[in-house]
């Protein structure tokens, strides 16, 4: 079978690398390629897709929103989250999907236990994936610099500005859905950790670089601290299991991925 991953930039993508590694591990030849598509050619997508007779493929930044107007179909999923990140063609009709909350939450399996109090940092599209997902088993709230991004979203959730966030002891589980934090960004962490709950674990979806400005900030807090490979694997397997049916070889993919950032960084 053949899958791809489309986006712009998209060289440095880490998916035909993960992807590989799970078809060798799991024995089957398919191929998985990185298609940079510019902006200005992405009313072709159908005819550049169609040329590469895929059987399905991922969509990232900056045409997650921009590819439900090419799809047949959409799952409620995607639809409350409001971005496509999969799409799977089965007799020349496209069904789009969302694996990035699925990704996430069972990225987290280990951490989650039911009814837990979360705070999301942030309200792009990976936050409201998270919410949407975290909300059907949790109590979400989501803080951001202004409010008018989460007010449209087509589910209710409670929402605050950064300015109105206090008691930050009763959040068991805190995720950085920002830049803030990156290399690159000065500006402090947006919560200062010493005011969690000794139990909290902080999470972080960004896992370039490896730990970011708040993830050690939490760190030396001695919190639990976990950043987002694992919900850039758990996304990708997911992918693998709507186009094929197939359970995904999640330890051989979060290896190839861990290698290869390994190798990035020695670089
Ligand atoms: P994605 O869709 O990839 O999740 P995005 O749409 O670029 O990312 O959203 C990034 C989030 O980070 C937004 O919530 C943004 O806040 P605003 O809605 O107020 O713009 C937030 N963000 C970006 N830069 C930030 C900064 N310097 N300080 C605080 N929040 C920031």
């Amino acid at each position: 079978m053949n899958f791809a991953v489309i986006g712009y930039p998209i060289s440095h993508s880490l998916s035909p690398i993960m992807h590989h590694a799970n078809f060798k591990a799991l024995g089957r030849d398919d191929e998985y390629c990185a298609l940079s598509i510019d902006p200005k050619h992405f009313h072709h997508i159908k005819d550049i897709i169609d040329e590469k007779a895929l059987d399905g493929f991922n969509v990232t930044i900056p045409f997650k929103i921009d590819i439900m107007n090419y799809c047949d179909e959409i799952d409620t999923t995607a639809q409350m989250i409001g971005a496509v990140n999969t799409v799977l063609i089965k007799n020349n009709k496209w069904f789009g999907y969302n694996t990035d909350g699925l990704g996430y939450l069972l990225s987290m399996q280990d951490y989650l236990r039911d009814d837990m109090n979360v705070l999301i940092l942030g309200a792009g599209g990976a936050s409201r994936a998270i919410s949407y997902t975290l909300m059907q088993n949790h109590r979400v709230t989501v803080a951001n610099r202004s409010l008018e991004r989460i007010q449209s979203w087509p589910f209710e959730i409670e929402c605050l500005t950064y300015d109105r966030l206090d008691n930050l002891s009763r959040y068991d589980l805190v995720i950085n859905t920002t830049p803030v934090g990156m290399t690159g960004y000065d500006e402090p962490s947006i919560i200062r950790c010493h005011n969690l709950n000794k139990s909290c674990v902080v999470s972080d979806i960004i896992y370039t670089p490896e730990k970011t400005a708040f993830l050690k900030e939490a760190k030396l807090q001695d919190l639990k601290i976990i950043n987002g490979l694992g919900m850039f694997v758990m996304q990708g397997a997911k992918s693998f299991e709507i186009w094929t049916g197939d359970v995904a070889d999640v330890e051989a993919m979060t290896l190839a991925v861990q290698t290869a950032l390994k190798g990035r960084n020695q670089c």
